[in-house]
């Protein structure tokens, strides 16, 4: 699609491209179509000085300073809505495996250490019947909602907006105004939050503190919404059961990272809109917004509409 349109270059490394080489690449381009893993700064967009357009393959966009294109009137797409039910799949995978301990028990099945059934192996907690804490009732937030009534669930959530009682009914959703409130009453918290300043580190020691000694937490998000020493630190002491993570403040976590020490957190490498399909159409996402700011217009997907006036 897009090399029908205009020519282009991809990289074709697995791993990104040095922020360096980077540089050198963008000087004459007029699109960039970045995954998450490239840091589209101020610096970055100086050195592309025809650049017209960001289409970033995934629906969050901090890797790029959104303020930045648009003092440069450059529109920044992003992929929303088709990676969301993938991704809550994702979370909901999560927190059942870290509930009910699936990746401790596959380990211990292969290191030999079923010798026999015992009442009180591998305990873990219940899904069914319990409070689930929504941290962010967006997109995503509101398919796990959904998911969560499947397993009778009762569902809590905190966000900055509060959604109509009508939509609560509907989706069976409590608002709950605290934050602090929702941690200490739910068994399950999943956070679904963008990674903003005032989002670094929403969960911490003093959360963590606050949460039940039986919570699962998970992260689907991104991983500096959670303080990792503090996780690291909850789930060792015993503060809280378990967390499944999709994300980590570092990606990818470096092996000597001591949560990998532990066997009550399932870590998986941000795969959480890694479907097929999904992956197709955020591709296809992508490059409609790349070919529509390469034309002058608005990206259909455009965080930043008011680049373009
Ligand atoms: C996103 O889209 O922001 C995810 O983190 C990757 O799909």
């Amino acid at each position: 699609m897009i090399a029908g349109a205009t020519e282009m270059e991809v990289w074709h490394e697995e791993l990104p491209p040095p922020y360096e080489v980077l540089l050198e690449k963008v000087r004459d381009v007029e699109g960039l179509l970045s995954l998450l893993s490239d840091r589209v700064d101020a610096t970055l967009m100086d050195a592309a000085p025809k650049l017209k357009v960001v289409s970033n393959l995934a629906v969050g966009y901090d890797n790029i300073s959104v303020p930045e294109a648009t003092k440069r009137g450059i529109p920044v797409g992003n992929t929303p809505g088709v990676l969301t039910e993938t991704t809550a799949d994702l979370a909901f995978i999560l927190l059942m495996t870290a509930a009910r301990r699936v990746v401790a028990a596959d380990n211990y099945v292969r290191k030999g250490q079923w010798k026999t059934w015992g009442p009180m192996i591998l305990l873990g907690q219940d899904i069914h019947h319990s409070t689930l804490g929504i941290i962010g009732l967006g997109r995503i937030g509101t398919e796990v909602a959904k998911r969560a009534r499947g397993f009778n669930m009762k569902v809590l959530y905190h966000d900055a907006v509060r959604r109509s009682e009508e939509e609560e009914r509907q989706l069976g959703v409590e608002y709950v105004s605290e934050l602090a409130e929702l941690l200490s009453a739910s068994d399950f918290i999943s956070v679904h939050v963008p990674l903003l300043p005032e989002t670094r580190h929403l969960i911490g020691a003093s959360e963590f503190a606050l949460m039940k000694p039986t919570a699962v937490l998970v992260n689907t998000s991104r991983g500096p919404v959670v303080d990792q020493k503090a996780l690291y630190e909850a789930l060792k002491s015993g503060r809280i059961f378990a967390a499944g993570i999709d994300v980590t403040e570092v990606e990818p976590i470096p092996a000597d990272d001591p949560l990998l020490t532990l066997d009550n957190v399932v870590i998986t490498p941000h795969i959480a809109s890694a479907s097929f399909s999904t992956r197709k159409n955020m591709a296809l996402m992508a490059a409609e917004n790349l070919l529509a700011g390469l034309k002058g217009e608005t990206p259909p997907n455009c965080v930043n509409p008011e680049a373009l006036g």
